[in-house]
């Protein structure tokens, strides 16, 4: 079969037999998975089983040992990574954690549009109007000239998630994105994501969590990993079912 072939057309993402080690200790492990269109998957598993490695890797930050990797219909190693991750939006705690403290929440948003953290480029008018709208989308546009670290973990997170969208990704990397957040920002973020999923030209989105409640019903997928595998795949029903969770999770 032709590499053109190998690949539904249909596929967001699709990874065939990744390997992935780290210090020399195998993470991924002959790891295959697809997404299609339409599709939102949440993933689960226990803390190192290699959740992040998966995503480091579809965002093009990580490289496997062995197999490959397509994303929105390129593979990795055949393209310009820097003009891909424009297409592909990344929400993790490295980005929040790298993000300096007292920049403001307009040049935390801009900084999506070359996926870097930190923006020190000029905010010229046609950029500022963007980093507005989107700051609107998220409920914070009163906060557009405030630092970083003197907002709340919700408005953070909004920003942070600003920054992912600004270029109307196609794709959208959540690992753990309400982790920081008290019982009122969480059911905030849901409302919103809610709303976002519903937007013409909404990217797809995949989250890692360990909870079960941010799975919201737009979710339509899921995947339970161990041990840098996959143990369980399928339509949330099942996934989500009591006799999967407990196989799983005991
Ligand atoms: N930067 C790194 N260098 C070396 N090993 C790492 C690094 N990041 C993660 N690992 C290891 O890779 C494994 C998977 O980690 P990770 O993908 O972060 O798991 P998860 O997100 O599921 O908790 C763990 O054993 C972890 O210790
Ligand atoms: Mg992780």
């Amino acid at each position: 079969m032709s590499e053109h072939n190998a690949v539904s057309p249909r596929s967001l993402i699709s990874l065939d037999g990744l390997v992935v080690a780290r210090d020399g200790r195998l993470v991924l492990d002959a790891f295959s998975w697809a997404t299609r269109r339409g599709e939102h998957w949440f993933i689960l598993g226990a803390n190192g089983c290699g959740k992040t490695t998966l995503l480091e890797i579809i965002a093009g930050y990580l490289w496997p040992r062995e197999g490959r990797v397509h994303v929105l219909g390129h593979r990795y190693g055949r393209v310009n990574l820097a003009d891909l991750r424009r297409r592909i939006g990344y929400v993790s705690p490295w980005i929040f954690n790298s993000m300096d403290r007292g920049m403001p929440l307009c040049r935390v948003v801009a900084s999506g549009i070359d996926a870097s953290v930190g923006f020190w480029g000029e905010m010229i008018p046609v950029l500022c109007r963007q980093v507005r709208n989107i700051l609107k989308t998220l409920g914070i546009a009163e906060f557009y000239d405030q630092p970083f670290g003197c907002c709340s973990s919700g408005q953070q997170l909004r920003a942070i998630l600003g920054r992912a969208l600004i270029n109307r990704p196609s794709v959208l990397l959540l690992d753990e994105p309400f982790a920081q957040l008290d019982i009122s920002a969480r059911l905030s973020m849901y409302s919103l994501f809610s709303c976002l999923v519903n937007r013409p030209r909404a990217p797809q989105i995949i989250m890692v969590t360990h909870h079960l409640e941010d799975i919201r019903p737009f979710f339509t997928h899921g995947m339970i990993m161990r041990a840098g595998k996959i143990l369980h795949q399928g339509r949330r029903s099942a996934i989500l079912s009591p006799a999967t969770l407990k196989k799983a999770f005991g």
